[in-house]
């Protein structure tokens, strides 16, 4: 998996002059079957979250409200992006490393997931999760 891998996706956009709409349906506008939701709110100035990799789970991820950073990284290259649409998700497969920061005031954001959660799936250590890597290109 690397970076390539991972890419901004555009969702619809039902235009509305009383407010507009978008809909995601699991394996038609993203890769996968939608198993979970969860969003973060009432996020401090300042904060970071994620710091993690998942062994299986892939995820969309949403600025429903506001803006804040991902920034990515396949074990190889780093690539920060800056979410602020909520028609536009940035969907990201199994082990890249995600960190989520520059959270605006008052931000949402929503995670669409492929898998329940599972806290065996998650790689939190990042030497750990380099030392995977190294162990998959070797075999
Ligand atoms: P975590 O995935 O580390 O959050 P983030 O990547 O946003 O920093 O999860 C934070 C805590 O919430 C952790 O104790 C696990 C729990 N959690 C659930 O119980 N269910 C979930 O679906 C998620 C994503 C997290």
């Amino acid at each position: 998996m690397t970076l390539e891998d991972c890419r901004i996706i555009e969702l619809p956009k039902i235009k509305n002059p009383s407010g507009n709409l978008t809909a995601i349906e699991g394996e038609f506008h993203i890769p996968f079957a939608i198993q979970r939701v969860y969003y973060l709110y009432d996020i401090p100035g300042g904060s970071e979250r994620g710091g993690h990799a998942h062994k299986n789970l892939q995820q969309l991820i949403i600025a429903m409200s506001g803006s804040f950073d991902v920034i990515l990284d396949d074990g190889y290259n780093q690539q920060r992006y800056h979410l602020n649409r909520p028609y536009q998700g940035l969907y990201v497969r199994t082990l890249i490393w995600r960190q989520l920061d520059n959270f605006s005031s008052g931000s949402v954001c929503m995670v669409l997931a492929s898998n329940h959660y599972d806290e065996a799936d998650y790689y939190r250590d990042y030497d750990e999760f380099l030392r995977t890597l190294t162990c998959r290109t070797t075999l």
